[in-house]
């Protein structure tokens, strides 16, 4: 009879067995949960696993240790981020790290060799455990990648991840990993020494680890040439260069989290101990600050945004059908075809389809990496000028002029041309899609897929629901933007829809004050300051004038630039940054801008002047139910404009989410 405490029978997040050789596996599978995350259970009962290794080891009966995942597709997406809200003092956040350092210090310690065995997604606090471990085999698979994505949430790894990386990998290639927050392949995991050894497939992890442990098995830490970089001084000029190369990235005052790790590295990499013991005091801070919970906020905004997408629905998305090779439709060709998926692509002249193939190239070399992959793409991309692919396609996006009347006849057309169930969606920006679709025979089938320029840079896509509009079109629209890796927002039918009619009046009224005399440049920097991407002026001299003063328009905005410069400009030609000219000159793709700085006070003022058109309009919208909810709102306006998000969004912002937002905690203060 199986005795509880020895076999731990009673675990609910891990399987514990003893094999014939001796050998422990901790097989962790989170209970009712699709991914592994190291929340405080699973940690707890990792703990006593642990406990019954030492004890095993102890008395010989166990020789081994294998940490292994029972998900078939992924090992440990990290801690747990909804149990983090829970730590509100940095008390309570070293209270609750020191008993997991612990553990992993255990593990290290363990007399018997420790191995971890991964297939898939191994991040955060999962590939700090298994950097604990002694031995680290992972497979070759695509699925497989480790990687630090803390800084994403305004923190850095807390379980010692950063003293182990920088053991294993070398200063330089594990504060790069860190600071970025990148993902790493296994392959190149193993070149910088996160991984110790490579199978095939899945099927090969168990007998590796399996012959692992026999042989006693044992990673090296990196290399002496590697770890030099960590003595002091080169260490010192190192976070020289780190902090030169972040910066440009992220500003200090906004997000705080790659300096403080510069820092502790600067200080403390010359020593493991240091680095582990200073690694807590510095993180404390971080956990609890207001850009950490608004990050997290963030992260669980696209979570919702990627609910919109059913999952227990059984149409996959694999052929796409774009009509119209221009600007957008080109793009959003490409990008689907990157994404793994067939596109046909039409337009009235081959010429320019051609055109559009060939400007996918550049995509095709970021996205993959070897040439077998590129000519595959390059081959799943298919010009199609007689609309052949439309018979075939699981979707249709239109992508043509912005004419109704033009748009209206050829989905009445293309209507009888495709299969049952496919989805037929407009890209257009301003026409009403209940407008296009009575042309229909089935105008409730007709949606609208709105991406945003430039195509394969914005991670947001309006799907649109016209006034008549099926739900279950809507649905199977969000679930073909989640399976070409974007974020969907469902947006009712109206002028702007959610993304361009917040930007409109904060744009327009940045062109106002320009108009009134106003430094641009200052106006621009005001605006990043406050923590936007980009300043208003520069921003729309990008998307350039001409769509600038059309969406004006289409919002009634135009009245507001009438006679200004914007007018000016469109009207000679000077569209922005496609043209070289625009309010700014362009050279190389840069704005030219004099060498100027201003008061933080005066900047920081005007930020938040800039910015309240927008959060006014996102109030609107939200009143006029174009999106379901506060949050939907603020995860379209951050994943759509890059709003600052580590103010967790416009309504947040101003503490109209539900949750306190940063206005109302102040005042609380
Ligand atoms: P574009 O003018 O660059 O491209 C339109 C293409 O459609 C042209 O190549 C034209 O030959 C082709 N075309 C016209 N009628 C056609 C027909 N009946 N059959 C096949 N091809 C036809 O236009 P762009 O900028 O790409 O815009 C396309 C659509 O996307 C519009 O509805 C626009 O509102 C929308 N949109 C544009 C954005 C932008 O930033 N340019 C952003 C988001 C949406």
């Amino acid at each position: 009879m199986a005795d509880n405490k020895l076999l731990l029978t009673d675990l609910e997040d891990w399987r514990f067995s003893l094999d014939q050789e001796g050998i422990a596996w901790a097989v962790f599978d989170r209970a009712n949960e699709s991914a592994n995350a190291l929340g405080r259970r699973p940690l707890e009962e990792l703990m006593r696993i642990v406990g019954r290794v030492e004890e095993g080891a102890q008395s010989s009966e166990i020789r081994g240790l294998v940490i292994i995942s029972g998900k078939a597709k992924g090992f440990i997406v990290g801690a747990d981020i909804r149990e983090f809200d829970l730590l509100t003092t940095e008390s309570a956040v070293v209270e609750a790290i020191r008993p997991v350092n612990a553990m992993l210090d255990r593990i290290e310690r363990l007399s018997v060799p420790v191995v971890a065995a991964i297939h898939g997604v191994c991040v955060g606090g999962g590939l700090e455990l298994v950097l604990a471990c002694h031995y680290r085999i992972a497979t070759r698979d695509e699925a497989t990648k480790v990687g630090f994505p803390e800084v994403n949430l305004g923190i850095f790894p807390g379980f010692n991840g950063t003293a182990r990386s920088i053991r294993q990998a070398g200063p330089a290639a594990a504060m790069e990993i860190m600071l970025t927050g990148r993902m790493v392949r296994a392959s190149a995991a193993k070149a910088m020494g996160l991984i110790d050894q490579l199978v095939d497939s899945p099927g090969a992890l168990r007998w590796a680890a399996r012959k692992a442990v026999l042989a006693k098995r044992k990673s090296e830490p990196a290399s002496q040439a590697k770890a030099l970089l960590g003595r002091w001084p080169a260490r010192s000029f190192l976070a020289g260069k780190m902090r030169e190369k972040v910066r440009p990235k992220a500003r200090e005052e906004h997000y705080p989290a790659p300096y403080r790790l510069i820092d502790l590295f600067e200080n403390h990499g010359g020593s493991y101990d240091a680095m582990k013991a200073h690694e807590t005091r510095a993180f404390a801070p971080l956990m609890v600050s207001e850009t950490s919970r608004n990050l997290r906020r963030v992260f669980r905004l696209s979570e919702a945004l990627k609910a919109q997408a059913p999952k227990d629905i059984a149409w996959k998305p694999m052929r796409v059908h774009v009509i119209g090779a221009g600007t957008m439709g080109a793009d959003i060709a490409g990008f689907c075809v990157a994404a793994g998926m067939e596109v046909t692509l039409q337009d009235l002249s081959p010429d320019v389809i051609q055109r559009g193939i060939k400007a996918q190239t550049k995509l095709f070399h970021r996205k993959f990496k070897t040439k077998a992959l590129r000519d595959a793409a390059a081959a799943r991309l298919i010009a199609d000028p007689e609309g052949r692919g439309l018979a075939r396609a699981d979707v249709v996006i239109e992508a043509i002029v912005e004419r109704l009347d033009i748009k209206q006849k050829l989905f009445a057309d293309i209507e009888t041309k495709v299969k049952a169930g496919a989805v037929l969606a407009s890209n257009t920006s301003s026409l009403q899609i209940e407008d296009i679709a009575k042309s229909m025979a089935d105008p409730a089938r007709l949606i609208g897929i709105h991406f945003f320029n430039p195509v394969a840079k914005m991670p947001l896509v309006e799907v649109v629901r016209g006034e008549g509009t099926r739900q279950g079109e809507v649905e199977k629209g969000c679930v073909f933007v989640t399976a070409i890796g974007k974020f969907p927002l469902i947006v009712k039918s109206s002028p702007g829809f959610l993304v361009n009619r917040v930007l409109a009046p904060y744009m327009m009224g940045a062109l106002a004050r320009v108009d009134a005399g106003e430094d641009m440049q200052k106006i621009d920097e005001a605006a990043r300051s406050f923590g936007m991407p980009m300043g208003p002026v520069e921003l729309a001299d990008t998307v350039g004038l001409d769509v600038c003063a059309h969406v004006g328009k289409i919002l009634g905005l135009g009245e507001e630039g009438a006679g200004g410069r914007l007018e000016r400009l469109v009207n000679s030609g000077r569209l922005g940054k496609k043209t070289g000219e625009g309010f700014y000159v362009w050279k190389n793709d840069i704005p030219e801008k004099k060498l100027e700085t201003y008061d933080a006070g005066e900047l920081e003022r005007l930020g938040r002047e800039l910015v309240e058109p927008l959060i006014e309009e996102a109030r609107r919208a939200l009143a006029d139910r174009v999106v379901a909810s506060a949050d939907l709102v603020d995860a379209g306006v951050i994943f759509g404009t890059g709003f600052a998000p580590f103010r967790g969004g416009p309504l947040h912002y101003k503490g109209l989410s539900g949750e306190p937002g940063s206005e109302r905690r102040a005042a609380a203060e």
